[in-house]
């Protein structure tokens, strides 16, 4: 279907770009300098600048920053790692994917993120680190979570991959836990050319593990300290970054606007949207509304030429390779949020008008 009204739309806000885009391509292919170099050493220090952490580390993609964060931090093989179930699949996967289990947590259906006390019923004698996944690019309650952990010395890695830029009481997605990870897969708000990836931490210890964890556990490819990964960000993704970073507080800002026109047009007589709760300023990655007949809406707007589409209607903890360490969760506001949630479309170049013909298309479905 060629939808009127898109879900995604990241290829309009670069048409301006495009000259600066292929300018930076052609400066990195002109180099020689293809993997490590000044373009990953330069956007490491503008992204830290950006989300004020003290240390970046690019990365090969969002899983791999996970996987890398969470040894970083000192999870270790048969730890305990709390993450929702709510959520894209390898915020989980990364867990297993180090050799520890994941325990899966419940979150409120209202924000769709976690809170301190469905993370406090999954801690566990073994539960080293949780992941905080700022879902939709609403930043999860991070300081009652470290109010929770820090006195147990359980570590908090941000999930921020779909958070780029958001702020909860002014403080950005990046520096509000021990380490963070982001994404730059395309569809993402600061949305690479291929697969990218970074890890955000204030610890400089943190910070080094992860540096040598991202080239097979060496700084000099003569030692080796650790089992690594090869995951580098690439030269050539972190130059095209370079020339979207900048843009990416217009982005969001368009993003917030669309969010204030579905509210304006509204929204709340035909669905309940996200609950943004006080001090929290959500990026909105996706526009996710939850409704009491999802499918049937969701193919009704289809029929009126807007795309629209469930999230994560299976959660992560009932997909066959995590069941095993499912065993008798009872997470009712995930099922609840799996079921019922539509998201609606965002970019940063969606119009009132669109938005309103989305309410309208919505009222009439
Ligand atoms: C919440 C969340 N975590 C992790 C990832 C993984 O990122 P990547 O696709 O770059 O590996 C994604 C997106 O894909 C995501 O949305």
């Amino acid at each position: 279907m060629n939808a009127e009204i898109p879900l995604f739309n990241t290829a309009d806000q670069l048409v301006p770009l495009r000259e600066r885009l292929h300018d930076a391509a052609t400066r990195v292919i002109d180099s020689g300098r293809y993997i490590f170099g000044p373009e990953v050493q330069s956007f490491e220090h503008e992204f830290a600048r950006f989300v004020g952490a003290e240390h970046a580390v690019g990365v090969g993609n969002g899983t791999d920053a996970l996987m890398i964060a969470l040894r970083a931090v000192g999870v270790e093989p048969g730890d305990d790692v709390v993450v929702p179930s709510f959520t894209f699949y390898a915020s989980a996967e990364a867990i297993a994917a180090v050799g520890a289990r994941p325990v899966f947590c419940d979150i409120d259906p209202e924000t769709f993120n976690i809170t301190a006390a469905t993370v406090e019923a999954a801690l566990t004698p073994n539960t080293s680190a949780v992941i905080a996944v700022h879902l939709f690019g609403l930043p999860a309650p991070m300081p009652r979570l470290r109010d929770l952990l820090a006195p147990r010395g359980i570590k908090i890695v941000e999930d921020a991959a779909q958070a780029v830029g958001a702020r909860l009481d002014g403080v950005p997605a990046g520096s509000l836990g021990d380490a963070a990870t982001f994404s730059f897969f395309p569809s993402k708000n600061l949305g690479a050319f291929g697969d990218a990836g970074i890890i955000t931490t204030g610890d400089e210890a943190v910070a080094d593990t992860a540096r040598l964890l991202r080239h097979h556990g060496t700084t000099n490819k003569q030692q080796h300290t650790l089992i690594g990964y090869n995951s580098r960000l690439d030269a050539l993704q972190a130059a095209l970054l370079r020339v979207l970073l900048p843009e990416l507080e217009g982005w969001n800002a368009a993003r917030r606007a669309a969010a204030d026109a579905y509210e304006a047009a509204g929204i709340a007589e035909y669905a309940t949207p996200q609950t943004i709760p006080e001090g929290s300023e959500p990026v909105h990655h996706l526009y996710v509304v939850s409704h009491d007949e999802p499918e049937a809406t969701i193919a009704a707007l289809r029929e009126r030429g807007v795309e629209a589409r469930g999230y994560y209607r299976t959660p992560v903890h009932l997909q066959p390779p995590m069941v095993r360490w499912a065993e008798g969760a009872e997470l009712p506001g995930t099922t609840a949020a799996s079921a019922s949630n539509i998201a609606l479309p965002i970019s940063p170049v969606i119009t009132t008008r669109q938005v309103e013909a989305v309410v309208a298309a919505l009222a009439a479905a």
